[in-house]
């Protein structure tokens, strides 16, 4: 099948690449020439463990090409997909869907042919409508069908999220569309994905009711996270004692600083002003996005307590920047408030991270940044760990006690047994332990 990326950011650059390794034949557009340039000479724009490597075999069997020209890769496609970003609308909350139908009028004008359109980028209920209408009024010829099809993929785990999804969502009415989405999909029928065939709108809802359910969950936990350092209860323990109920399941259950990303905090807030726009509110999302926010605050009060009430003049060693490993994306990350609350309060940081150096340079310019975890402990009065990178879970104790100016650890994400740690002569400050 001949399949087009339209945007060639995470999610088309992912899905593309995968495709293309599935053995469709497949072309990433986008409007950066630099990009399209980079991605031609097998540089990735972004961090994602195993693209490079997909994405070179695949351009190297000729499956997988970069360019710049959509109106040329459009003519004779099976499917489009357009997989262009829908930032938060500066102002107030929307998802900003100027990139969508920027590329719906493109290839409203370029295709040729039965062509099924398909919205991948996460877009409000009604977008699909939109988009159609939007391709009948610039080419009234135009023999297209679109459909909804929400990605899935957890940033850092991307390909094995497209490889073996849990589910493939297909919103459509049209049965010819369906045909054309089963053949695209076909490869993962040996993984056993289950496909669900709904409305257009029942799909887009989908995408970020499944979001918002997650950051519901990981609110939920942390606020249990408070209730346990209030009571002298392990959250880690009432996780695994609830996520063992099959109806509540294990996952996202993980107590930590908050949820940040490209995806959470802005879903979140775009689902409820989707309720507002029809005359609803959503409690609990508004309640989730709202303790969120003010976890990260809560976070650097916690960990300003933990260097005894005052951090003016400390030198704070912060471990981890990104929202959360294996990702170079600063994005929401809880790092940006924890570590603007730490200066406001005068804390000199220091910060570590082993992919999101270059990116947090950008947001974070008043931080030290440090070659390794120990360089930049060196003097500290606190290490805090922020993001739970691998590296950063077998830190040597005895020579960092030997390095700090005084051995205490806050491990926002319970990476270690506050125990052993204290053994080794550390103060330890874990969340809802
Ligand atoms: C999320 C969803 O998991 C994907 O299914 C979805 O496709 C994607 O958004 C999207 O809409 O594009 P992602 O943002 O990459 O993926 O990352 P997650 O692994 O979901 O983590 C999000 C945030 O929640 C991170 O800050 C993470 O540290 C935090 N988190 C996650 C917790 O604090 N606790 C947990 O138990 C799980």
């Amino acid at each position: 099948m001949r399949l087009v990326m339209i945007g060639s950011g995470y999610v088309g650059l992912v899905s593309g690449a995968c495709f293309a390794d599935f053995g469709h034949d497949v072309v990433c557009v986008d409007k950066i020439a630099a990009k399209i340039e980079a991605l031609n000479k097998g540089i990735m724009p972004i961090f994602e463990p195993g693209l490079a490597e997909i994405v070179r075999n695949n351009v190297y069997a000729g499956r997988l090409k970069f360019s710049l020209d959509l109106a040329d890769a459009v003519k004779g496609a099976d499917a489009v997909f357009i997989a262009v970003g829908t930032p938060s609308r500066r102002g107030d909350g929307h998802a900003d869907l100027a990139y969508v139908y920027a590329a719906a009028k493109e290839v409203a004008a370029a295709s040729t042919g039965y062509t099924v359109v398909v919205t991948k980028s996460t877009v409000p209920v009604g977008t699909g409508d939109e988009v159609e209408r939007i391709i009948k009024r610039f080419n009234p010829d135009a023999n297209i069908d679109v459909v909804s099809n929400p990605e899935f993929l957890r940033e850092g785990a991307a390909i094995s999220d497209f490889k073996r999804p849990d589910r493939i969502v297909i919103g459509t009415d049209s049965k010819r569309a369906e045909e054309v989405m089963r053949a695209v999909y076909r490869p993962l029928y040996l993984n056993e994905a289950p496909i669900l065939i709904c409305e257009r709108r029942t799909s887009e809802l989908i995408k970020y009711a499944g979001n918002a359910f997650l950051a519901m969950k990981i609110s939920f936990i942390n606020e249990m996270a408070d209730l346990c350092e209030k009571v002298g209860a392990d959250v880690q323990k009432v996780a695994k004692g609830i996520g063992l109920d099959k109806r509540i399941g294990d996952k996202f259950l993980h107590a930590g600083p908050g949820y940040g990303g490209s995806c959470f905090p802005k879903d979140t807030l775009a689902l409820v002003k989707t309720a507002n726009d029809h005359d609803m509110s959503l409690g609990l999302i508004e309640a989730t996005v709202d303790f969120n926010e003010k976890r990260k605050r809560a976070m650097a009060r916690k960990i300003v307590a933990a260097c005894g009430g005052n951090v003016r003049d400390k030198k704070i060693a912060i471990l981890g920047l990104t929202f959360k490993p294996n990702t170079d994306d600063m994005r929401e990350a809880p790092s940006l408030s924890i570590i603007q609350a730490l200066q406001d309060a005068g804390a000199d940081v220091h910060a570590y991270d082993p992919e999101g150096m270059d990116p947090a340079r950008e947001f974070l310019k008043e931080v030290t940044y440090g070659a390794n975890g120990y360089d930049i402990a060196a003097a500290a009065d606190a290490l805090v760990i922020i993001t739970e990178w691998d590296i950063f879970r077998a830190l040597d104790f005895s020579r960092l006690k030997t390095l700090m100016k005084s051995p205490v650890l806050v491990d926002l994400r319970n990476v270690y047994k506050g125990d052993e740690v204290v053994q080794n002569g550390f103060t330890y400050v874990g969340v809802g332990r």
